[in-house]
Parts: C-alpha cells; structure tokens; sequence
C-alpha cells in the first residue's frame, strides 16, 4: 500500500497513527467540550440529555467523521482539491467540492471570532494567576468580565496573542508545528483536567455531580433539547469544516480509518464528561446555578474559585487548560485555509500561515468591535429573525446552524453515495459487520438526522 503514499513525499505524513490520533482529539477537544457541554447539559436537564448527546455522536458524529478523512486521505491534498479528485475517480460531478468550499470558509469565520474567545481565555490566566478572583463578589466578578468585553484595546490585545500563537504553530508545518504541539498540549491538558477533577471531588458536592451528569431525568428532556445535542455533537467533533479531511490528507495508508475516528470520538467525550465532573461539584458548592449558560465559566466559576481554598491555583490551572484546548483547537482550523493557499499560490508554508492568520485576525476584529462600539449594530435587523444580532451573532448564526450542517450534509450524501462502495471498504479497514452498520448510516441516518435539524434552525 505504500505506493499510493510515494506520490505525496513533499507533503509529509503524520509520524504514526497516534499523531494523527492527538492532532484530531486536539481539534475536536476546545471550548465547546471545557465551556459548551457542561452549560447546554445545565440548561437541558442533565443525564437524559447526555444520553441523546451520547447516541448522536455515534449515529451521526463518527460516521461524518470517517466520511471526512476517508476524503482527505484519498485526495491527499487540500480539503477542496481532494473533494474533486475523489468525484473525478467516482465519475461524480466535481460540484460535490462545493462542500469543502462551505466547510472551508466556515473554519475561516469561526476562527475569527473563536480567536476572540480564546483571547478571553488567555487574559482569564493571567486574572487567575494574579490572584484577582479572591474573595470575589458575584458582582466584582462581572465587573471584570464586563469590563474585558466593553474593551476594544483589551479584546484585540489577547485576540492577536491568541491568534499570534495559532499562526507561530501552523507556520512551522505539519511535523516542526502541529504535531510537536499536541504532543506536549494534549498529554498536559489531559493531566491538567485530572488534578482539577482530583479538586473537586474534595468540595464535597462530587456526588451531586455525579447524578446530575449520569442519572437521566427524562422528563427535563425536550425536542429543543434534542436537536441541541445533535447540533453541539457535530460542533465537537470539529465536523463540517474540513479539518478531518485536511487532517486526514496527512494520514498513512495503513492506518484505520474507522478505529482512529471512533478513538477520536471517545476521546473527546471523555473529555467533555470529565470537563463536567470537574465544574458541577464547583457549582453546586458555591450555590450556583448549573444552567447559567455561557457565563458559566467566565463568571460563575471564578467566583467560586475566588473562595476557595487553593482556589488561585486551580483556577489558575483551569484557565490554562481552557487555553490549550482553544489552541489547538484554533490550529486545526487554520491548517485547512493554509493548505489551501500553500496549494494554489506561491507562498511557502509560512507565508501562507501568516497570510490567512492575519485575514483571519482582521475579520476578528469585527467580532471585537460587537461587542462593544458596534453593540447596536445588527446588520440584518431588517429581518424579524436577526432583529438585534450583531455581526459576532450572525457569524456564529450562520456557521454554526447553516454552514457546518449543509457540508456535512452534502460530505454525508456524496460518500454514501457517490463513492465506489470497494473503495470505502478498503481505507475505512473496518469489520464487514461494522462497515456495514456505518455504511447504512451515512446513506441514510445521518444525512436524514442532519437534515432534520438544518430544517428546524432555519424555520427557528
Ligand atoms: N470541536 C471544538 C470544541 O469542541 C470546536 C471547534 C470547532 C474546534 C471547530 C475547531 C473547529 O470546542
Ligand atoms: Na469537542
């Protein structure tokens, strides 16, 4: 099989499957696992919806996700480019790339404004280690919250540190950059959740946790609940924004495609569940309510680790992990974009990365101004629909509920298909029995599940 490898020297692989395997947990593991998870199970009831949240990753989330590097690896270039290769040898229309185009541009929006978030990240470890959450107040905490979001010059401060790190990695390539990353973030962040974990089953309040995460209340359940899983399953695992395929171009010929995506998938739950029984008993502590929504990390938390004993520390450590997460999450969407413009222009890796960081930084900064000088200003107000959404709302709007969903759609329809069935079987290297299950869920549960939902948050 190496044969088919020879033809990609200058591109270079992963070293081995496990880099592979880090690089793609790294992605699928950010702020959607650490800040996301934990609030939407909050606000929707807790066990019953980790459940759902649970079974949509593996009816929709995992088979996406070996649709996707089954793509990347097949084409072994950049996330379009491949797209079209693999139709062009399926005799599929070449249109079919119209997906990685969406997925692309998608990862190219949402960095611009998760960069903004991760700059929140940052300036939260230096709060931490300076000891400024002791002996915080519900409203000394908001203070410094809504102070770091009504200022411009703070925001684009830690924007452009945080983006100034995302590009420093992509620059250095996939070996010297990427893998060298994860290789030291992920094992770290890993430790780092453990010890705060470790924490908190000494508040006294783990047990609390515990059953909130586990013991499924089903009546809390709604179908909002329902298609908020499925919605945030696709998120997590970074699906729909051509990062498994531009991940999976890099990926040897003889590694599994359906084991690694399902090591992936496990990984990244784990990390959520932890990230959880490491919050709850925190919350449930300090009196907090579990359903506080996206405050609950950047307001509730703080303040509880504000009066706790070694609170600095470990807030400190949090805030550090929320950061390594953000990283290298913020990494894989990047790798994308930069492959492609190293592809199709003449700049060199660095270039490139310098070049489609800084667009990305520069489309940031309207996220930025949303926030506070342009707080009023709602673009498409003119629409019942987006009355009162700033540009930071609609760029999460329209990635997070249109974009991610139609590329995964359309990734979802053109493998089940539109690709030689042979073809399939042999990269995704799984059981019959197994293939067969994932084999009828692309073509038809997860495109059909997809669908469901796409529909639903338009007409919402
Ligand atoms: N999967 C990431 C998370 O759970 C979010 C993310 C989305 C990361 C898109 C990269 C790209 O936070
Ligand atoms: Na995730």
């Amino acid at each position: 099989n190496s044969a088919s490898d020879s033809g990609i020297g200058a591109r270079g692989l992963w070293s081995s499957k496990f880099a592979f395997i880090l690089a793609a947990t790294g992605s699928a593991v950010g702020l959607g696992n650490v800040w996301k998870f934990p609030y939407v199970t909050g606000e929707n009831g807790g066990g019953a919806f980790v459940l759902v949240y649970l079974l949509c990753i593996f009816i929709i989330g995992i088979p996406i996700m070996m649709a996707e590097v089954f793509i990347g690896r097949n084409g072994r270039h950049n996330p379009i480019t491949s797209f079209r290769l693999v139709a062009e040898r399926n005799l599929a229309s070449s249109g079919w790339r119209i997906s990685a185009i969406v997925g692309m541009l998608a990862a190219f929006i949402i960095l611009s404004f998760y960069s903004v978030i991760g700059g929140w990240a940052a300036s939260y470890v230096g709060h931490a280690a300076m000891g400024d959450f002791t002996g915080g107040t519900a409203e000394s905490v908001g203070e410094m919250f809504g102070g770091l979001l009504a200022s411009p010059a703070k925001l684009l401060l830690w924007h452009t540190v945080f983006m100034a790190l995302v590009v420093l990695v992509v620059a250095r390539g996939l070996k010297g950059g990427l893998e060298r990353a994860v290789t030291i973030l992920m094992p770290a962040l890993f430790i780092l959740l453990l010890m705060v974990v470790g924490y908190a089953t000494t508040t006294g309040h783990f047990g609390e946790a515990v059953s909130f995460l586990f013991n499924p209340d089903f009546s809390a359940l709604t179908v909002n609940g329902v298609l908020v899983a499925l919605g945030h399953a696709f998120f997590t695992l970074s699906l729909g924004m051509a990062i498994m395929m531009a991940y999976g171009s890099y990926l040897s010929r003889d590694v599994s495609i359906g084991r690694t995506a399902v090591a992936v998938a496990i990984m990244d739950t784990v990390v959520a569940l932890l990230a959880g029984l490491a919050i709850f008993p925190v919350v449930f502590a300090n009196g907090l309510e579990a359903g506080a929504g996206p405050g609950l990390i950047f307001q509730t938390l703080p303040l509880a680790f504000g009066n706790m004993p070694m609170g600095t520390l470990f807030g400190t450590l949090f805030f550090v992990l929320l950061l390594f997460a953000a990283w290298t999450s913020g990494i894989s969407l990047l790798e994308p974009v930069v492959e492609w413009v190293e592809e199709k222009t003449s700049f060199a890796r660095v270039g490139s990365a310098v070049i489609a960081g800084g667009a990305c930084w520069l489309l940031g900064i309207a996220s930025i101004l949303s926030l506070n000088v342009w707080a009023d200003v709602a673009p498409l107000g003119m629409f019942a629909a987006f009355e009162g959404k700033t540009i930071f709302d609609l760029l999460d709007y329209f990635t997070a509920n249109i974009m991610l969903p139609l590329s995964g759609l359309l990734t979802a329809i053109f493998v089940g298909w539109f690709v030689a069935k042979e073809s399939l079987k042999s990269d995704l290297a799984l059981q019959e029995g197994t293939f067969g299950l994932w084999y009828n869920l692309i073509r038809f549960v997860t495109p059909i599940a997809v669908a469901i939902v796409f529909v639903y948050n338009l007409l919402a």
